[in-house]
């Protein structure tokens, strides 16, 4: 079986309200096998018109922290809790979380990273199934049951937040730091830099 089976979901109906406000499904982006898998909320604008999961501001914000962490985009996977626009950038319904979870179970087990980042509230109380305080929270490696398998899961603050509140730019930049060793702690994945 291909190993990225049901990763890409080319069609999907679940949703009424994210049917008729996206114009595509938006999939996760980045290698099949990448040490770090970021996960955030819903696609935007932008990525709704580009079908890239953070390509508008949130996006450079998280590139900047990535290429800061000497990590490039290409190297790492993205991907969001839901992959259809949610209508006048709304969060996602708890229904459409729960529609969308299957998708992104099978790809958090396809791609099988050592570690998966949450970036925001959304994505980290979906994957918790709890409350988060995620400012407080911020950087913490929590042990969760996804699926049938142990999954370490980082807390991060969404990009965006960094926009409008400056003072949590440190938060956001030390956790995506935090992530990158990650990628060196057992595969060698080469960071930026190395070369
Ligand atoms: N914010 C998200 O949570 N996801 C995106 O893809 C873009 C912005």
């Amino acid at each position: 079986m291909d190993e990225m089976e049901g990763v890409c979901v080319e069609d999907c109906t679940r949703c009424e309200a994210l049917v008729a406000s996206r114009s595509r499904i938006v999939n996760g982006a980045g290698p099949a096998d990448a040490d770090l898998l970021f996960v955030g909320e819903a696609p935007g604008a932008r990525e709704d018109e580009r079908g890239e999961p953070f390509v508008g501001r949130s996006g450079d914000v998280l590139d900047d922290a990535l290429r800061n962490a000497r990590l490039d985009r290409g190297d790492v996977r993205i991907t969001n809790c839901v992959r259809c626009r949610p209508p006048d950038n709304r969060d996602p319904s708890t229904e459409e979380l729960a529609n969308c979870r299957g998708y992104l179970e099978t790809e958090i087990d396809r791609v099988d990273p050592e570690i998966v980042v949450t970036l925001g509230k959304v994505p980290a109380e979906h994957l918790l199934q709890r409350d988060v305080a995620v400012t407080a929270e911020a950087g913490d490696v929590v042990d969760v049951e996804i699926e049938g398998t142990r999954r370490q899961v980082l807390l991060c603050v969404h990009p965006a937040a960094t926009l409008y509140d400056r003072s949590q730019e440190d938060t956001f930049v030390d956790t995506i730091e935090k992530a990158a060793d990650y990628t060196d702690a057992e595969s060698g994945q080469s960071r930026l830099g190395d070369w």
